[in-house]
């Protein structure tokens, strides 16, 4: 392409990119043409919200889409419309300067067999961005690509007009992972029934406001957790691994078309405050999803400077000053280090007016005026049942500065109840609203190793959680003006089946007898978890255990659950508790993932059904559910996209308007 100056070589794009032949791996996604719009058909906008478009014309050197010899057609056009109106040149449409021409190219391969047989295709690129742009008007808009000799690409947008605000403040929590499935198994192991007639129920049983969300991505019907925040957050659907960015063909993480979130769009229009809390290390993609933009979600460097000081690289569209307040895991994103550029964050944000803390009792200690960062574990927070049941195992969590024995770190609840403290009385004094977004990561997190005892207590936590904010809002007088949703960013294919009578499987000592453990139907029996050991589950009375209400009274009852899972990796079970640590089910060696031959030795073999790269469990399809409480509530009924969540939560607090930065943010 020497006639064209490509100057730019780019690296394989393999596993990414969908060719319109090709299923496994895509040219680029979400450009099925050569002509490539993003945001893409189908995305729709708050008005108002900022976002940048990015246009490439691509042309493949050879395979089954070669054009050209490789040679794209440098005379595109690209002109947009409203409601049906004349197509206008962007630069009119916009009132924006043309943008330089970037030149590159990038190879991929069109299938496996051309992966095998080592044959990518190169693909010359010519791209374009329009950085900062917003549509204020509602109604339909149509952009248009014509490129490579009269092809055109075509993006069908809608604009969503919200001018009435519902809510002063919102909660977002989120679930990771969390399926209806296993909403069901964590209400079974914590509240009794009394002929079949639940006692007690969750909190979020309880929601005025109930609904389902689908969670395809935009290239893929399985998502992960990046995209599937990004589209809560958003209103867009992304790619796998992006985080409120398009991923492009360039391979690169940063330059990407960005899209504004609700949260960054409520700092904006309203001043408010805005608060992030995880159980996950604070740089993982749910809380990242928050306020950071790249595709790539693992920039962990990147993510902690975006809290901070907003967008990285050179296409920021406003200063962002900072979030108000950051608590979770993951200290080693923190501290100085050749992947840190050898700054510590914590001296940073000290430094940038934060209170800095790193253990329970600190962060109970700060103060409600200054915002503050709190991190307590180097890597994720231990589960609620390490933290409360198990604890003999904090012996080997890791303190933020890498001591083994983090024994003081706090649960979703604490972090939740003072983030809630810290956002209302900074509202208050700025005359502002707040908001928080707040993850119960860890469900996921053990979904994925198949500890289902450590991820359901981690979803009663989250349930005891919603109970506790619900009350606290009450108590500080802003229950009335705060919208609360509770939802799951994507599920796992689990469920229940019955029971397993652990004393009985692990004496066996065949894995066909010890399956004759497991009793289904009628011989399920009742829930052993909500009564003391020796007491029958008819009889007895009302029954808090340790920890109190909405949790079990043992973790490890001898007729246990029976599980079954959509997607796992070899492993063994035998449906108790693992006491000591985490499950870890599969351990790899030359030939892929087996049986880890310490995992559940006692239990009887089920052979995996993943590929064989794969020592975990996967994200599902299943649909997963939405709960809301309080102003605005009603609007989460029915079944919707993941996409219209960020909507809902923009229509409640009156976010698309013609707004132009109307209260400015205050430190
Ligand atoms: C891609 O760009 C590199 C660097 O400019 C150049 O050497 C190479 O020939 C280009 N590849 C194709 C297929 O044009
Ligand atoms: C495309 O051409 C390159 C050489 O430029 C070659 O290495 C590659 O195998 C070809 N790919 C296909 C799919 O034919
Ligand atoms: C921003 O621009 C500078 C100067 O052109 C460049 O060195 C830097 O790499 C750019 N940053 C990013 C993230 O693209
Ligand atoms: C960080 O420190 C290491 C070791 O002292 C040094 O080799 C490296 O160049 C430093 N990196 C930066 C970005 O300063
Ligand atoms: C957090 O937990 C996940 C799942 O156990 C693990 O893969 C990941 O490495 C952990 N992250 C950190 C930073 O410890
Ligand atoms: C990996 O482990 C499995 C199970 O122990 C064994 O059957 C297999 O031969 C091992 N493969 C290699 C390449 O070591
Ligand atoms: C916002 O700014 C735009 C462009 O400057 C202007 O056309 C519009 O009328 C303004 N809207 C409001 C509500 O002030
Ligand atoms: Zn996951």
């Amino acid at each position: 392409m020497v006639a064209l100056g490509f100057s730019t070589a780019v690296a394989i794009l393999a596993a990414l990119a969908t060719g319109a032949n090709a299923q496994t791996f895509r040219r680029t996604a979400a450009c099925p043409k050569l002509g490539c719009v993003f945001p893409p058909d189908q995305a729709d906008f708050i008005a108002g919200q900022t976002f940048d478009i990015r246009i490439e014309v691509q042309a493949p050197v050879n395979g089954s889409e070669a054009y050209n010899g490789g040679v794209p057609d440098p005379s595109f056009t690209f002109q947009l419309s409203h409601d049906g109106g004349d197509l206008v040149d962007v630069t009119k449409f916009f009132s924006v300067e043309d943008p330089a021409v970037d030149k590159y190219n990038f190879t991929y391969y069109e299938d496996l067999f051309a992966q095998d047989n080592k044959a990518p295709t190169p693909v010359n690129v010519l791209s374009k961005s329009f950085r900062n742009v917003q549509l204020h008007k509602p109604g339909q808009y149509k952009a248009v690509l014509s490129y490579n000799n009269g092809q055109k690409t075509e993006a069908n947008w809608e604009v969503l007009e919200f001018c009435e605000a519902k809510a002063k403040n919102v909660i977002f929590f989120v679930g990771d992972g969390m399926a209806t499935s296993m909403i069901s198994a964590a209400r079974l192991l914590a509240h009794k029934t009394v002929n079949g007639k639940y006692k007690s129920k969750l909190k979020l049983d309880e929601a005025p406001a109930y609904g389902a969300q689908m969670t395809h991505s935009l290239d893929s019907f399985i998502t992960d957790s990046a995209n599937s925040a990004s589209a809560l957050f958003t209103g867009k659907k992304m790619t796998v691994n992006g985080l409120n960015a398009y991923t492009d063909s360039t391979g690169k993480a940063f330059a990407n078309a960005k899209v504004e979130t609700i949260f960054e769009m409520y700092r904006r229009i309203t001043g408010g405050q805005v608060g992030i809390v995880s159980k996950a290390y604070i740089a993982d993609a749910t809380p990242a999803a928050v306020v950071t933009h790249t595709s790539q979600r693992s920039q962990y460097t990147s993510i902690i400077e975006q809290y901070l000081v907003g967008i990285t690289g050179n296409y920021s569209w406003y200063p962002w000053q900072g979030v108000d307040l950051l608590f979770g895991g993951g200290a080693e994103n923190f501290l100085p280090g050749p992947g840190n550029g050898n700054i510590s964050q914590f001296d940073r944000w000290a430094k940038a007016g934060y209170q800095v803390g790193y253990t329970k009792t600190q962060l109970n200690a700060f103060n409600n005026d200054d915002r503050a960062l709190a991190i307590f574990t180097r890597g994720n927070i231990s589960t609620w049942l390490d933290q409360n049941v198990y604890k003999k195992t904090l012996d080997l969590a890791v303190t933020p500065d890498g001591k083994a024995g983090a024994y003081d770190q706090p649960g979703l609840k604490d972090m939740t109840i003072k983030a809630i403290d810290i956002l209302s009385q900074r509202a208050k004094k700025r005359g502002t609203g707040w908001s928080l977004m707040s993850e119960a990561a860890l469900i996921d997190k053990e979904m994925h190793v198949q500890d289902v005892d450590r991820a359901l207590g981690d979803l009663l936590e989250l349930d005891d959680t919603v109970r506790a904010t619900l009350e606290h809002l009450e108590k500080i007088g802003e229950l009335d003006e705060t919208l609360v949703v509770v939802t799951a960013d994507h599920g796992h294919g689990f469920d229940v089946y019955g029971s397993a009578d652990t004393k009985f499987l692990k004496e066996q000592n065949s894995d066909r007898k010890k399956r004759n453990a497991v009793g289904v139907y009628q011989n399920s029996g009742l829930s052993a978890y909500t009564v003391p050991q020796g007491v029958s589950p008819t009889v007895h009375d009302e029954y808090a255990g340790p920890q109190g209400e909405g949790f079990p009274v043992t973790w490890d009852p001898r007729y246990a659950i029976a599980h079954g899972w959509a997607a796992f990796p070899d492993k063994r079970e035998d449906f108790a508790i693992n006491v000591d640590h985490e499950r870890v089910p599969a351990t790899k060696n030359a030939s892929g993932y087996f049986f880890n031959p310490t995992d559940n030795l006692d239990g009887f073999a089920m052979t995996g059904n993943l590929d064989v790269s794969e020592g975990q469990g996967v994200h599902s399809l299943v649909d997963v559910p939405i709960y809301a409480w309080g102003p605005g509530h009603e609007l989460f009924r029915g079944v919707m996209g993941n996409v219209d969540i960020a909507f809902r939560v923009a229509e409640a607090l009156g976010l698309g308007k013609d707004y132009n930065a109307t209260k400015p943010y205050t430190k």
